[in-house]
Order: C-alpha cells, then sequence, then structure tokens
C-alpha cells in the first residue's frame, strides 16, 4: 500500500493510470456511442486523438525551464558519467548547446565518439567544449586514473558532477575489485569517484546530481524495519542470493543517501547533492530490460518503443528534463526531486548495520570502510 501510494506520486505511474482510463473510456464509447452515432468513424477519431494527446501530455512531464536557454551554462565544467547513451546523451547534448565544456566519462570509446559526433554534427553550441574521457565505474584503477588525470589539469574547475551512468541488469558477477557487479557499478563506483572529485568540486562550491530511481522503495516493505547490511549487499557471496532487481533497487536507493549524506557534510562548505529520478524513460537501458521481461524480439521492441511505449513513457529527451532542471536552477541541497519538481519524503529512512552488527553507522561510513578509504 505504502509503496503504490508513493508509486502513484510520480507521473510515469499517473500516464499508466490514465492509460486504464482510456481504454476503458474507448471501450464505452463502443458500447454506447459508436453505433448511435450519425458519424461512427469521425467521432471515433476525434475521440482516439484527443486521447492520444492527453496520453502523450501526461507521459511527456515537465521541461525544465531554461533548457534552451543559449549561453546559459558558458563557463561551466560539467562532468556526464554515461554520456554516450540514453539519458546521459542527451543532458550532455543540452548541456553543450548552452555553452558548457561537458566532459563525456564512458566506458567504451568508440561509443563515446559517436556520441560526440552526433552532438556536434545535430547541435549549435554557444561556446560549448566536448571532452571525451575514459572511465568504467566498475574498476577502480580505471576511476583513479580518472580523477587523477583531471586533479593533475592546472587550473581546472569543476562546477557538476552528473552521476547518470548506471546499469539496470546483470548477471551474477563481481567486479575485479570484487564488488557485486550492479551495486558495484552503480553505488560503489558512483560513490568513489564522487569521493575523489570531492576537492574539485568543494573548490568551485560545486554541485553533485544523483541520477537515482523511484524503483529504490520497491524491495524496502519486504526487509526488516528497513534495516541493511552493506557489506553484504556489496559482495553478494553466492548467486542463491542474487536479485538483480533488489540490487539495483539498494544501488539506487543508495544514491539517493549518498546526495543525502553529502549535503549533510559538505553543505556548509557550499556543496549542493541531489538525486533525481528521471522518469521511466525510454533508453537503451529500459529496451533491454523490456526484451527480457516480455520475451520479444529486437525487431518487436524497437517497434514497441516507437508506439506503445511513448504513450506512458518519456523519451530520454524529456527523460533528462530533471537532471537538467537539477544542474541549472537553484534546488533544495540533499533534495530528491521528480519531473523537475522535489520530492519530500520519498527517500525512505534506512538502518544501516555494519559487518558486526553495529548499528547507527552512516552509508559514507560503511562504503568508506568497504573501499578502506579514510
Ligand atoms: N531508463 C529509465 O527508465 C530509468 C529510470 C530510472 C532511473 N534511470 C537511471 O538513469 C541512468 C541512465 O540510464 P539510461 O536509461 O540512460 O540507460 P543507458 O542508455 O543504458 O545508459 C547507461 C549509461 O551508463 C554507462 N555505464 C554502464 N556501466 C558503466 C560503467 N561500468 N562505467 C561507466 N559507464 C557505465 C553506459 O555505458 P555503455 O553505453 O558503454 O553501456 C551508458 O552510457 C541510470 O543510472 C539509470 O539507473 C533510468
Amino acid at each position: 500500500m505504502f509503496v503504490l501510494l508513493k508509486m502513484l506520486q510520480y507521473h510515469g505511474f499517473q500516464a499508466l493510470g490514465f492509460l486504464c482510463i482510456s481504454l476503458t473510456s474507448l471501450g464505452l464509447y463502443f458500447l454506447f456511442v459508436y453505433k448511435n452515432t450519425e458519424y461512427p468513424l469521425l467521432t471515433l477519431a476525434l475521440w482516439v486523438s484527443t486521447i492520444f494527446l492527453l496520453q502523450r501530455r501526461i507521459a511527456r512531464g515537465r521541461t525544465c525551464a531554461e533548457v534552451n536557454t543559449t549561453g546559459r551554462m558558458r563557463g561551466k565544467t560539467v562532468i556526464v558519467t554515461g554520456g554516450n547513451s540514453g539519458l546521459g546523451l542527451e543532458t550532455s547534448r543540452s548541456l553543450y548547446r548552452m555553452g558548457a565544456h561537458v566532459i563525456m566519462a564512458c566506458r567504451d570509446p568508440r561509443r563515446a565518439q559517436r556520441a560526440a559526433d552526433d552532438i556536434r554534427r545535430a547541435s549549435v553550441s554557444d561556446g560549448g567544449q566536448l571532452t571525451l574521457l575514459s572511465l568504467d565505474l566498475a574498476s577502480r584503477k580505471s576511476i583513479e586514473v580518472f580523477a587523477g588525470d583531471l586533479m593533475k589539469r592546472e587550473g581546472f574547475r569543476l562546477d557538476i558532477l552528473v552521476n547518470n551512468a548506471g546499469i539496470a541488469d546483470a548477471p551474477y558477477g563481481h567486479t575485479e575489485d570484487g564488488w557485486e557487479t550492479l551495486f558495484g557499478t552503480n553505488h560503489m563506483g558512483t560513490y568513489y569517484l564522487t569521493h575523489l572529485l570531492l576537492p574539485l568540486l568543494l573548490a568551485s562550491k560545486g554541485r553533485v546530481v544523483n541520477v537515482g530511481s523511484a524503483g529504490m522503495i520497491l524491495f524496502l516493505p519486504l526487509q526488516n524495519a528497513h534495516t541493511l547490511d552493506l557489506a553484504s549487499i556489496a559482495k553478494v557471496e553466492s548467486e542463491s542470493h542474487y536479485h538483480s532487481r533488489r540490487q539495483y533497487a539498494y544501488s539506487k536507493l543508495c544514491n539517493a543517501i549518498h546526495a543525502q549524506e553529502l549535503q549533510k557534510c559538505y553543505g556548509d562548505r557550499g556543496l549542493t547533492a541531489v538525486c533525481v529520478h528521471p522518469g521511466n524513460v525510454i533508453s537503451p537501458m529500459s529496451l533491454g530490460f523490456n526484451r527480457r521481461l516480455f520475451a520479444v524480439s529486437d525487431s518487436v521492441n524497437a517497434l514497441m518503443a516507437k508506439t506503445i511505449l511513448p504513450l506512458v513513457c518519456q523519451t530520454a529527451v524529456e527523460g533528462a528534463q530533471t537532471t537538467l532542471h537539477c544542474c541549472l536552477h537553484d534546488v533544495v541541497g540533499g533534495g530528491y526531486y521528480a519531473d523537475c519538481m522535489l520530492m519530500p519524503g520519498h527517500v525512505p529512512h534506512v538502518t544501516f548495520i555494519g559487518s558486526r552488527g553495529e548499528r547507527g553507522l552512516t552509508l559514507s561510513e560503511l562504503t568508506n570502510s568497504l573501499w578502506k578509504l579514510q
């Protein structure tokens, strides 16, 4: 019940609800109107197009107010992890168009190059710059090389770190540092990257925007008073204890709590940290999930992405709006945002326990200790 009430506050789920109402109204139309009207096809066409337009309007969600302001980001440097695909690509594109120096931090140089070429070809920028840097969040070494490179650059200023990269599904396995792949990428890697870049972010009184997900609450009610043992989640020692959706939900919950803790620790030094839920977005990630869930072929999946899904989901451009809102506007530090709005009370309170059963430790204390950081 708690989960349902929370979920209904997201516009993606409202779009799903509206679709049910639309289909019911269409059924009622056939029952009561179609046979009794003089112009059945005309009224049907009007009915369907009205429903379609309303449905699309609800699914699209809000647009970030300043997203097309020329030169709005001139002089700002933003790192977008996973900038080559889906939401990250559209976030990079918009920031570049508004004049930012966008550092696209991607794990595959060829995909990154293709994305950067696409952005440059299709966008006119007011002084924007694109830099491609290699970053694999599933590798401590890669994160250190990435951060080390930026820290060494003389006079380098970092204004915003958009922690966007993530995976939603992975077969049971571990990163080279021993973390379960999904959690290791989404939380452990993101956390470590932010930790290494903190001196730069503090120097500029910068901003951290974590891309989370409303799905973070899905597995909590089953937990004993929302108690999480971080070490077990980070390592998942046996395959029988592995559940990819649960790992994803936990990793996204950690993204949200990470933003809150950053704000608490460094807010008085000028840092602003927030977490966003982008919406239900049509992207390579969600399409991959779709393909497995409905066991459909690539062509059926692609057809769904162009026909049915836009009725209840956002495009990547629409989904990037909340991230952009949090980059461009004044935001409440530690806040959780969806559909370009603050969503108070949406991040559940969680008690973390240490490996020896200690209680009351923060997520940062536990993650630092897993990474063996000071
Ligand atoms: N789509 C949705 O409906 C939805 C809903 C809620 C939250 N989100 C969140 O939104 C974010 C972006 O997702 P998306 O939908 O845009 O998915 P996407 O198109 O699959 O993009 C994910 C990006 O993360 C990168 N990535 C994955 N593993 C990485 C690693 N180890 N190191 C560096 N980069 C890595 C991917 O690189 P490659 O291209 O090389 O794989 C890709 O660029 C994710 O954090 C996701 O959890 C999405």
